[in-house]
């Protein structure tokens, strides 16, 4: 035998044996996690709408009964998120296989024909979104233990797909609509691994990419620079909210209260943020805590992502394991300083992915198109992205 033919042998053995174990991760979803799509439509009465409690970025998503008496959230991907069989269950079997307190579990998927469908477990108490955030329609009461606890909850669950998932997960979306509540309120970080479900070889797609705008670290939204550091931002933006009762962008307050990461930058350099926690607590919460937890959250959102600190870090500094240093706080990266972008065109994005120093944190591509009018949760951006890169 050659070198040659002696490495080729070896190349072939070792594909096909590749080959062989995508397929076993692919046979063993299909036994456990596989519903038909006549088992959904059952189980959603044909998809009507009185059972449809959401839409999103990605599809519809439904209330439904299962089979075994489960009650699920049934999320059906629209048509330009849909990609082949094999590539959507190999990312389904990544994700189902994922397990987390504060992380929403996905039961399995559909695919059939066309359908790319995937089954969640349902969180009887909506999305923060709705509730904390959603304008004082909610009967739930959120006290300060309460935002604590779901403070915390949702740090664990980021620190957890950040530094314990294997290769760890960058979420890309993290937001109030995407941290549900389950029955005794505690926190479930949706959506996560979604990003990936979309089919790799849609170049140039433009499309909603992941994010609300106040959400995004500005290394991503104009460069296109997405680590971990992106995520821990978006965080940082969750975590004032939850403790403000404010959404990150309100353009019916004066202006210089419009963008929650400005006001609170502003009440730390006056030592006023205390100011900033939510009046629906009626003062009843730990006022030391809160300021500490809006200190967390200027950590987070700080301007250089290397000075944001990791999650497991964060998780540390919220429980009082750690403590916080106020000469670490630097100036966080505001919206309103790359509110004026326009548009720019997919090259010169490439070429300053070029120009990014390669990292062990992974990069993905999005250019901003701004000027958008902002109202509480639901701005969001068009954004064109090169999956190719
Ligand atoms: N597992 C679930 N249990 C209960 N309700 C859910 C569940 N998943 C989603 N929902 C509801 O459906 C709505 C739509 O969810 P979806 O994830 O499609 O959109 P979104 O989170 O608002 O936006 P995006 O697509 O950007 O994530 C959510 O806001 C929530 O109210
Ligand atoms: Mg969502």
């Amino acid at each position: 035998m050659t070198c040659f033919s002696f490495l080729f042998g070896r190349r072939v053995e070792s594909s096909s044996k590749q080959t062989s174990e995508v397929n076993e991760e692919v046979s063993s979803i299909s036994k456990a996690n596989q519903y038909t799509y006549k088992e959904l439509r059952n189980a959603t009465e044909d998809f009507s709408a009185a059972n449809k409690i959401g839409e999103g970025g990605f599809g519809s998503v439904y209330k439904g009964r299962l089979k075994d008496g489960k009650i699920a959230a049934i999320k059906v991907l629209s048509a330009e998120s849909r990609q082949g069989a094999r590539e959507f269950l190999t990312e389904i079997k990544v994700i189902s296989d994922i397990e987390h307190e504060n992380l929403v579990k996905l039961y399995g998927c559909c695919v059939e024909g066309d359908h790319r469908i995937l089954v969640y477990n349902y969180l009887e108490n909506n999305s923060l979104a709705q509730t904390l955030l959603g304008g004082g329609h909610s009967r739930i009461q959120f006290s300060w233990r309460t935002r604590r606890q779901i403070c915390i909850g949702v740090a664990r669950g980021l620190a957890y797909l950040h530094e314990e998932v294997r290769p760890y997960i960058v979420h890309r979306d993290i937001k109030a609509s995407n941290i549900l509540l389950d029955k005794n309120l505690t926190p479930k970080i949706s959506d996560f691994g979604l990003a990936k479900l979309i089919p790799p070889n849609m170049t140039h797609v433009s499309t909603r990419v992941a994010g609300t705008i106040g959400y995004l670290a500005p290394e991503y939204a104009i460069r296109g620079q997405l680590t971990r550091k992106a995520d821990i931002y978006s965080f940082g933006v969750l975590l004032v909210e939850i403790v403000s009762g404010r959404c990150n962008t309100n353009t019916r307050l004066p202006v210089e209260e419009q963008y929650i990461l400005e006001r609170t930058w502003e009440l730390y350099e006056r030592r006023e943020l205390v100011a900033l926690v939510d009046t629906e607590l009626n003062g009843d919460f730990d006022a030391e805590e809160a300021c500490k937890f809006f200190k967390i959250g200027l950590l987070c959102t700080q301007d250089t992502p290397k000075l944001r600190p990791s999650m497991t870090t964060v998780v540390k500094l919220l429980t009082g394991e750690k403590d916080v240093d106020d000469d670490k706080i630097t100036k966080p990266g505001l919206i309103s300083d790359f509110m004026d972008l326009k548009v720019r065109g997919p090259s010169k994005i490439k070429s300053d992915i070029n120009n990014t120093s390669p990292g062990s944190d992974s990069l993905d591509v999005s250019t901003l198109s701004s000027g958008t009018s902002t109202t509480c949760a639901t701005t969001t951006f068009t954004a064109v992205y090169d999956r190719s890169i």
